[in-house]
């Protein structure tokens, strides 16, 4: 099959959070299943630095937006199989960040009309046109509203990796980025919220809808857990799944992961994790290595539960454990690690950014893994803990109900990390008291670290599910 993925970012080129690692890993799996497949970004700035990319000039063409006409200059390259045609424009994406302008509605529009238009410039049909998230929503409408017959045989999947984004602008915005008509606004086609919102058109048009775990599917449509879009979503129900991600498992492989201090699988986890936790307490200047060490690594935004990590953390350090923060985000969140720090210097590191090499360390280095999250669609950080011996704390929604069996002292056979329900600081303390016990005890913490050691959450299962996804559409 040929499956084009358009989507704002991919690993290993652009990565701001899941959506990244998931475009990527996906793709690799799917290529590893004999498909064709394709990656459409935006070629930005970021990208132009990268050191030793093979890049080569494809094509380019005018883009129509209204009344004027923006360059597309597109370019190649081929990793892991995966062709990736990256879009450039130097007005839309020579920027230093990815995302967060007041312009972002113009610049993805500009991107999904360049990607649509790519396709026919040279001349290839993708069988499958898969589109992830709010930016290039709009491409299964404009194809369908404009009667675009070069995608005639072609369908549509859309996934919600986030629904919180909905990528809601002013109606003026349908004739002045997509010069679509005024009647989809006025039919309700496009509306949501009394704007033009690209997810809820992308909903309504494309031909199957997934999002990234059976769970947070549920919560979707229901009012509570739909963030506005449980009715549209209704309405799709029977063309809608829920189908969990996967990890990249080549990338996240403790035997023989190259950035971290020492190499370890499961007979010598123990060993193997202490000893990377020393070098890594030493590289950060955390004293006391032997102390229990808790982790986040994340976006710092209020979806991720951080005022409630924060209160776990003064706990956690109160209580003498060690605590590594590497993420970005809300300032208010990024200000408050610092002040943590600065409280306990010799238990607390942080690192305001994202940095691979880092990551790796700390997913080897540390006890626990802490998700709080508020809303969280699948979640990647718990699985990745999981393949390096590294209990996830988790609040139990989302894709985090789907992949954490919380630790309950009966359990013990199954656990494979620690969780709590209902959002406030008590249930979250409970279930840091419980990891601090299970931590202490020696036998449950080495049969935990096994458990979760074993635990398959690689692409090898749920790639088939999006593949017989793919050709069920073609079989009606
Ligand atoms: C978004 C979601 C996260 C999910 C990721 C990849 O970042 O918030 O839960 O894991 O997308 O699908």
């Amino acid at each position: 099959m040929k499956i084009a993925m358009v989507a704002s970012e991919s690993n290993p080129l652009a990565k701001t959070g899941g959506l990244g690692d998931v475009v990527y890993s996906l793709s690799k799996a799917l290529v590893k299943l004999d498909n064709e497949v394709m990656i459409v970004i935006p070629y930005y700035d970021s990208i132009q630095r990268l050191p030793n990319l093979d890049i080569s000039y494809v094509t380019s063409f005018f883009v129509g937006m209204s009344w004027r006409h923006e360059e597309a200059k597109v370019y190649m390259t081929i990793i892991d199989g995966i062709k990736f045609y990256l879009i450039s424009n130097q007005r839309y994406f020579a920027r230093q960040h990815l995302y967060g302008d007041f312009d972002d509605g113009e610049r993805f529009a500009f991107f999904t009309l360049a990607a649509r238009e790519l396709f026919k410039n040279i001349n290839n049909i993708p069988d499958v046109v898969h589109i992830h998230d709010w930016q290039v929503g709009m491409f299964p409408c404009l194809v369908r509203e404009q009667h675009d017959t070069f995608y005639e045989k072609t369908k549509f999947v859309l996934t919600i990796h986030n629904p919180a984004f909905q990528g809601l602008m002013p109606r003026s915005c349908l004739g002045d980025f997509y010069s679509l008509p005024q009647y989809l606004f006025d039919n309700g086609q496009v509306r949501f919220k009394d704007q033009l919102s690209t997810l809820k058109t992308a909903i309504v048009y494309s031909d199957k809808i997934t999002t990234v775990s059976h769970t947070h599917r549920k919560e979707l449509l229901t009012p509570e857990g739909g963030m506005g879009l449980d009715g549209v979503l209704k309405m799709r129900e029977y063309d809608f799944m829920g189908i969990i991600n996967g990890v990249d498992f080549d990338e996240f492989n403790p035997s023989k992961d190259p950035l971290i201090a020492k190499q370890y699988s499961l007979k010598d986890a123990l060993e193997g994790k202490e000893e990377n936790k020393r070098a890594l307490c030493k590289e950060l200047h955390i004293k006391n290595y032997k102390k229990p060490t808790f982790s986040i690594i994340s976006r710092l935004t209020w979806q991720k539960g951080m005022d409630l990590a924060y209160k776990g953390i003064e706990f956690l350090l109160k209580r003498g454990a060690n605590v590594i923060i590497l993420g970005s985000g809300e300032y208010e969140y990024e200000r408050r690690a610092e002040e943590l720090r600065a409280a306990y210097p010799s238990q607390m590191a942080i690192y305001i950014g994202y940095n691979n090499t880092l990551a790796h360390k700390i997913y080897a280095a540390s006890d626990f893994v802490l998700m709080p999250s508020l809303f969280e669609p699948c979640g990647i950080t718990q699985m990745i803990g999981q393949r390096y011996g590294t209990l996830p704390i988790v609040r139990l929604t989302g894709g985090l109900e789907d992949t954490v069996v919380p630790y309950n002292r009966f359990n013990l056979e199954k656990a494979s990390g620690f969780g709590f329900h209902a959002f406030n600081t008590d249930d979250y303390i409970a279930s840091l008291v419980m990891a601090l016990d299970a931590f202490n005890d020696m036998d449950v913490r080495k049969k935990l670290i096994n458990n979760i050691m074993r635990i398959d959450n690689s692409w090898s299962k749920n790639a088939n599910t999006y593949l017989d996804m793919y050709k069920s559409m073609f079989t009606k």
